[in-house]
């Protein structure tokens, strides 16, 4: 008899890890890569990352190693249209590759069309800013929608505030642009963006799930002062809801990736007695409050993302269990959460942070690029195996 399970997942949960093209599949020319020399962390660029463009079926084996039934990966805008309205076939037929690779191996692929990284052409035009972006991406999810028949689940732009107010906000990715009106312009251009590849998608593939992934965080009120109570509504209606209300009727699920829990406004903050290698606050509870929320949405809920860095992975399994109890605990207070994704597969590219901050249930080797699991990787893959632990 099998051990009965404390943490038991509904029929046909998701079980799955996150990547995305520019953080591990090497070799992509796009704004990222012509930025990073001399900005990046630990002094060293993209450059061949994982080469998982190349070893795309060695890294599907591992998604299956870890018993995954869904592996999230993403598409390189800049490798599939090098210059304004030319696609390249070669490229379109790596990535219908990798999504047959996935059906193969009976893993659902959740393909994310823009996650971060934008063709150099579009980046010389202006933009996010540009008044005409949402059509140019339009043209691109155009193409796509038209040749990949069998991906039922899309996910069109990874968090796309986080990413407008980064890039364009406070200015510290490419183009770092600073100001308000830079950011206002390129959050509005993804939003529109999103509300035309929606359609655009649905036109041509009936049987699709759209969505994005949204870099949802939890916010609490620092003391009970109305102020910080106050700010800390403010601040979770612009990073958890606007972008969701401004594209209502968009939506066929809510993705979100969770990280973050912020302690707002005057008062006395508590503590913060686990981080992760980054620094980074690890807090569960906040992952709750997350998901709850999100129940208001009467969608279908998946975590498109949420891990931590850890070289030495002392934390790893303990943040897998933590958080999984959280997204149980809101399953059973009827939040309808359908999958959980693990970020990352593999160690990779994190941006700013260059190839320092370790997420990977998978080591990787930066000289061989040798992929070796985690002792933590083991426990992921008996949950998803077991449906729960
Ligand atoms: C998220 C990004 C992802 C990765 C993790 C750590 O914000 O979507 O690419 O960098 O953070």
């Amino acid at each position: 008899m099998p051990k009965k399970l404390d943490y038991s997942f509904p029929k046909n949960f998701l079980w799955g890890t996150a990547t995305s093209s520019h953080q591990i599949e090497g070799g992509t020319l796009n704004d990222w890569t012509i930025w990073e020399p001399g900005n990046i962390a630990d002094n060293s660029i993209s450059g061949i990352a994982c080469d998982s463009f190349r070893r795309f079926k060695e890294d599907i084996a591992l998604a299956k190693k870890l018993n995954n039934n869904a592996y999230r990966f993403s598409i390189e805008w800049s490798r599939l249209e090098p210059r304004p309205n030319y696609f390249d076939n070669k490229v379109l037929a790596v990535y219908q590759a990798m999504i047959d690779e996935c059906l193969r191996q009976k893993i659902e692929p959740i393909v994310t069309l823009y996650h971060f990284t934008v063709p150099i052409w579009f980046a010389e035009a202006g933009g996010w800013e540009n008044p005409a972006a949402p059509q140019a991406f339009n043209n691109y999810v155009t193409y796509l929608a038209h040749n990949l028949k069998n991906l039922k689940f899309w996910c069109t732009i990874n968090e796309p505030g986080l990413y407008a107010f980064n890039a364009y906000g406070q200015g510290v990715w490419p183009p770092q642009r600073f100001g308000l009106s830079p950011w206002w312009k390129a959050l509005n251009n993804l939003i529109k963006a999103h509300r035309l590849a929606y359609q655009t998608i649905h036109l041509t593939n009936k049987r699709c799930l759209v969505g994005i992934a949204n870099n949802s965080q939890a916010f609490e009120p620092a003391s009970p002062n109305f102020i910080a109570r106050q700010l800390s509504t403010w601040s979770k209606f612009w990073v958890n809801d606007h972008f969701f209300k401004k594209t209502a009727n968009c939506h066929d699920y809510i993705g979100l990736n969770y990280y973050f829990h912020n302690s707002i406004g005057p008062g006395k903050k508590p503590k913060i007695t686990w981080r992760n290698d980054m620094g980074w606050e690890i807090n569960p509870q906040g992952f709750y409050q997350v998901l709850i929320d999100a129940k208001k949405y009467n969608l279908p809920i998946y975590i498109l993302e949420n891990g931590l860095a850890d070289a030495q992975d002392i934390n790893r399994q303990k943040f897998i269990e933590e958080h999984l109890i959280m997204v149980h605990r809101a399953i059973q207070n009827g939040a309808p959460i359908k999958g959980y994704f693990h970020w990352s597969l593999l160690d990779n590219f994190e941006w700013k942070w260059g190839f320092t901050p370790k997420f990977g249930l998978y080591e990787v080797d930066r000289q061989s690029l040798q992929r070796r699991p985690r002792q933590s990787s083991r426990f992921y893959a008996k949950v998803c195996k077991n449906n729960g632990f």
